[in-house]
This record gives C-alpha cells, sequence and structure tokens, in this order.
C-alpha cells in the first residue's frame, strides 16, 4: 500500500478522504478511503482496465477534463472493484493537469454557441447579407477556428448519447493487428512523441479502411458493405487520440493535417451512411456536420465544400454553409479545379438573399484566379466540360434565387467562359 509520503512526492495534496459508502458491489467500503489509495498501482489498473477505450493510454483525458472523483469512481466501477477504483482516482489526481472542464467543447470557436443561422451571419458580418465590401483577401484573413458558429461541437465524454469524444468501444483485435498498428500505438505510449504520434494515426487510419485488412470496417475502396457503427467508433477513437496529443502539447491552434482530416473522416462516415440511406449512427445529422466543421476548421483549403455544405444546408444553417464555401474558395491552392464547384455551391446553399452578392464574390474570385495562375488553358476533355457545366449551374441556381442580380452573373460567367478553352 502506498503511504501519504509517496503521495506527497507525487504532488498529491489530500484535503479531502473520499470515504464511499452505500456501494453495492459486494466490497466491504467502510474501511477504503482515497488516503490508502495508491496511485502507482492506480496507473497500472487504468492502463490495464481503462486505456484500451480511454485512448490517452494514461488516463490524462480525465484529469485534463476534471472529472470529480465521484464520477471517476462510478465509471470505473463499471470495470474494476472499488479499491481499484480509488487508486485510480490517486492516480488521476496525481497528473494535477486539470485545465478544462468536463463541460467544454473541444475546439469550439470562442467557446460560446451561438443562437442560430442569422445570428452567425450577423456575429460575422454585422448584418444577413453577403457584405459587398469584402475582398478575398479579408475573407482568407479570417480564421475559422475563431468564428462563432451555431454548431454545438463535441464534448469529451457525454454519458447521455454518441455525440462525444469518447468511443464507446477499443478499437478491434484484428484493427491493432494489420501492418503492426498496434505497435505503433505502444511506441507512441511509450515516447510520445510529434512523429510517433503521426506514425500510430496514419496507421491506424490506413487499418481502418485497407482494402487488405479482413478487419477493416470503413470499406470504402472495396465491395464489402462498410460497418457503419463500428468505423464511427473507432474513427473517434482515432480523432481523440489525435485531440489529446494536441491537448498535451498545446496545439490547440492546430498540429498535423492527417490528425485534423482524422476528426473529418468522423463527420465522413456519419454523411456517407445517411446518404447511402444505410442503418446511421445515432444522431446523424448532428455528428456529421459537427465533426466535419472540427476538421475544416483547420484545413479549409482542402476539403470539398460539398460535403459539410450539404449537411449545413440539412440542418438550416445555409448561412454557414456558403461563409464555409466561399472560405475554401479562397484558400484553395492554385491551379486546383476545386474552385469551379465552389462557385456553384456557392450559389446552391446561399440564402436566397444572399445568392446575388455571394455568388458574384465567387465568380470575380474565380475569374482573378484564371488571370493570375491557374492554368485553366490547359483545360480538356472531361474537366473542361465540367468547368462549364459548373458555370452553367451557377448561374441557373443564383439568378432564380435571386432574379435581380441575373443580368450581373450572365455577364461575369460570360466573361469566365470566354477565358476557357472551346469545348
Ligand atoms: C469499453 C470502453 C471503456 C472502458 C474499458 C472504460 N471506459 Fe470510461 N468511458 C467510456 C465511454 C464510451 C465514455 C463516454 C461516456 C459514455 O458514452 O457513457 C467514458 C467516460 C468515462 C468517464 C466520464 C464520465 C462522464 O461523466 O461523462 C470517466 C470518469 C471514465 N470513463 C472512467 C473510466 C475508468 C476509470 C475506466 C477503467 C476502470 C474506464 N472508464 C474504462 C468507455 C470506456
Amino acid at each position: 500500500m502506498i503511504r501519504q509520503s509517496t503521495l506527497r512526492a507525487l504532488g498529491l495534496s489530500l484535503p479531502f478522504a473520499l470515504v464511499l459508502t452505500g456501494c453495492d458491489n459486494g466490497s466491504p467500503t467502510s474501511d477504503l478511503s482515497l488516503e490508502d489509495a495508491d496511485p502507482v498501482m492506480g496507473l497500472v489498473t487504468f492502463q490495464v482496465e481503462c486505456a484500451s477505450c480511454h485512448a490517452s493510454g494514461d488516463g490524462f483525458d480525465l484529469a485534463f477534463f476534471s472529472f470529480p472523483d465521484s464520477t471517476i469512481v462510478r465509471r470505473a466501477l463499471g470495470h474494476v472493484p472499488l479499491s481499484d477504483a480509488l487508486d485510480i482516482v490517486a492516480y488521476i489526481r496525481s497528473l494535477g493537469a486539470e485545465t478544462m472542464t468536463r463541460h467544454t467543447r473541444l475546439f469550439q470557436p470562442g467557446n460560446r454557441i451561438l443562437a442560430g443561422d442569422r445570428v452567425f451571419a450577423e456575429q460575422l458580418f454585422g448584418l444577413d447579407a453577403w457584405p459587398v465590401d469584402l475582398t478575398p483577401e479579408e475573407l482568407l484573413a479570417i480564421d475559422p477556428r475563431t468564428v462563432l458558429v451555431a454548431l454545438d461541437l463535441p464534448m469529451w465524454s457525454v454519458e447521455k448519447d454518441n455525440v462525444d469524444w469518447m468511443p464507446d468501444l477499443p478499437p478491434a483485435d484484428g484493427i491493432l493487428a494489420f501492418n503492426g498498428t498496434g505497435t505503433t500505438i505502444e511506441a507512441y505510449h511509450q515516447m510520445p512523441t510529434d512523429q510517433r504520434l503521426v506514425t500510430a494515426v496514419n496507421r491506424l487510419r490506413h487499418s481502418v479502411t485497407s482494402p487488405q485488412n479482413s478487419a477493416a470496417p470503413c470499406t470504402f475502396n472495396d465491395d464489402r458493405p462498410v460497418d457503419y457503427e463500428a468505423c464511427f467508433q473507432v474513427q473517434r477513437w482515432i480523432a481523440s487520440l489525435g485531440a489529446q496529443h494536441m491537448l498535451r502539447t498545446d496545439r490547440m491552434d492546430g498540429f498535423h493535417r492527417n490528425v485534423h482530416n482524422a476528426f473529418w473522416d468522423v463527420g465522413q462516415t456519419v454523411r456517407r451512411s445517411i446518404v447511402q440511406g444505410r442503418e446511421s449512427p445515432a444522431n446523424g445529422l448532428e455528428n456529421w456536420i459537427d465533426w466535419m466543421w472540427t476538421g475544416w476548421i483547420f484545413e479549409p483549403q482542402s476539403h470539398a465544400t460539398i460535403y459539410l455544405g450539404t449537411g449545413l444546408e440539412a440542418a438550416g444553417l445555409v448561412r454557414h454553409a456558403t461563409f464555409m464555401t466561399l472560405r475554401s474558395l479562397v484558400a484553395r491552392p492554385a491551379n486546383s479545379l476545386a474552385p469551379f464547384v465552389d462557385v456553384r455551391n456557392t450559389a446552391r446553399f446561399s440564402p436566397d438573399h444572399w445568392a446575388g452578392d455571394a455568388t458574384a464574390f465567387a465568380l470575380r474570385h474565380l475569374e482573378e484566379r484564371i488571370m493570375a495562375s491557374d492554368r485553366v488553358d490547359q483545360l480538356s476533355g472531361e474537366s473542361l466540360a465540367e468547368a462549364f457545366l459548373h458555370l452553367e449551374q451557377t448561374y441557373r441556381l443564383a439568378s432564380e434565387k435571386d432574379p435581380t442580380a441575373a443580368p450581373m452573373l450572365r455577364e461575369l460567367v460570360d466573361r469566365i467562359e470566354d477565358m476557357l478553352p472551346d469545348l
């Protein structure tokens, strides 16, 4: 048994003595208290009994999100006897890492949730319209990680539903066994460096999708049916592994694109289950847009806007969708063809009274891109046909929403079409 001196050496303060009564798991409780608990055993027990689901490996998450002793004991009792539960509490307290409350929504911009879509626009632009004076450079300077939104991004742990970072299950053995994936996770836990984390995340993302892995649940790339629920669970595990590294190393502003993309993956899986009409994880739309937004704010240049946009549209958040689309557009790398689709999606997602101004912004920016560097003169075949198609769809969608803007939009579309090679 550990002694007070050891607790002090571990930096534990014990102003409390947690004495539990009334537990019905059969163990005698009267003589068990936190003062007698053993934090060293607590770490061992956590690793054996808890770490498979709690991807931290060391209980960092429970300390970081300030879960109260009573909650840790209550949850631990589902897995271990009371004396072990108290050891875990003593160990978690020894970490001394309380930084956020357990009600914190990780990566929620400004730590505030707005009341709705219109409030979002008013907060961002000061009005419910696309701001006509805004330049592409100014839009690019708006950091999506700081833009307040009406989405309530996932908390760390929620017991009543699945809109949280904690997966309900550990990764299946076949996922860990494939291609040495489990070994890379162990290596990371032994020495949690950036490189080891990225390696573990990369192996995991590969293992869960690989057609070569018979245990992969996320078989989007082969003929086997996708196990959406299992895929959703394991992708949350990967996301929570990556997010905890960001928390540990104080990288809340962003870390590595593969880790950010692991957040996006969760939403993409839920989206696919919904659009395929398959049985979806619970709270489908919420999980879809919450996880995609969480991934998108770190990598606005790299995702197709249709995926997050259609989710936001389904949730009635069309102003969010328009902002997301245009903020992605201005961040696209040179020579990308994504802007043609972004322009069309702007026309699609924008509310009627935004459609003229927002679409004109998008078209003008596309024109500037083409003049500046984009090699659209080399477009040919299918890509060229798609570029024309997207431009015509843009015109049709936006002018239906805002007929008064139709002549101006026609002129912009014509100018761009004239810059393209002949079909
Ligand atoms: C089988 C997977 C699994 C194992 C093993 C597991 N947990 Fe959890 N734990 C979860 C999930 C999932 C949640 C998120 C809340 C929920 O969905 O019920 C959670 C949440 C918690 C919470 C926060 C509860 C809250 O109020 O939101 C605590 C504390 C906790 N676990 C402690 C432990 C401890 C200590 C152990 C080991 C003795 C452990 N867990 C083992 C899956 C697991």
